[in-house]
């Protein structure tokens, strides 16, 4: 959508990213972590975030169920609220990265269009796309909470990986492979992660 604000300009502080960087010890990124309903993208949120605080390191995480119950809870699922929903955790991302912050988004988030334009407005260097690849009958046969019963019954309409799309990411930072009766432990996922921010310069 187009700006609807006119007449605005934008103004610079002294302090800025790189000082804020080196008092914390870290470069502020957004780790987006994109997967199925159920696929455990809130628990690699938080089991990544305890591994950085173990290691002195500050994070925040956004989680698109947790964010719906406040700044979005004026969206729905159809495609285009999704979208709107992307974006603002994009914006937020974005600002939590310029604080020096090691931000973790993780929504389902299904279209690769709006991740694109989340990497873009972050800048590509400090966005790192995690996608957590676990097969549908995975997500299914967990179904936390329900939600995947109800959808089959025709009790939920539009839910992801059952009667609405999701489109896996075509080239990202980070994978995170599950196969039926086969699926990594949180923490050795979350090690994965950490690896991928300490070898890309993240973590000082
Ligand atoms: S999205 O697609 O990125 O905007 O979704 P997100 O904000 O991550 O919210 C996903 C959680 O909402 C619940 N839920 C649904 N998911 C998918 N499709 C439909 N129709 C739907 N309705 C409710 C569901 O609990 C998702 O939580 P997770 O943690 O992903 O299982």
């Amino acid at each position: 959508t187009v700006g609807k604000s006119t007449n605005i300009l934008w103004h610079d502080c002294p302090i800025g990213q790189p000082e804020r960087q080196k008092l914390l010890n870290q470069k502020g990124c957004v780790v987006w972590i994109t997967g199925l309903s159920g696929s455990g993208k809130s628990t690699l949120a938080c089991t990544l975030s305890h591994e950085l605080y173990s290691r002195g390191h500050l994070t925040y995480v956004l989680d698109g169920d947790n964010l719906r119950h406040g700044l979005n809870r004026d969206l729905s699922f159809k495609a285009e609220d999704r979208a709107e929903n992307i974006r603002r955790v994009g914006e937020v991302a974005k600002l939590f990265a310029d604080a020096g912050v090691i931000c973790i988004a993780s929504l389902i988030s299904p279209y690769r269009s709006d991740r694109n334009a989340c990497r873009n407005l972050v800048h590509n260097s400090s966005f790192i796309e995690v996608f957590l690849n676990v097969p549908l009958e995975v997500c299914e046969a967990r179904d936390p909470k329900g939600l995947y019963k109800l959808a089959r019954s025709g009790k939920i309409k539009g839910f992801t990986g059952i009667d609405d799309p999701y489109e896996p990411p075509f080239d990202c930072e980070i994978v995170i492979q599950c196969k039926v009766g086969d699926c990594a432990a949180p923490k050795s996922m979350a090690d994965q992660v950490v690896s991928y921010l300490e070898a890309n310069g993240f973590l000082q």
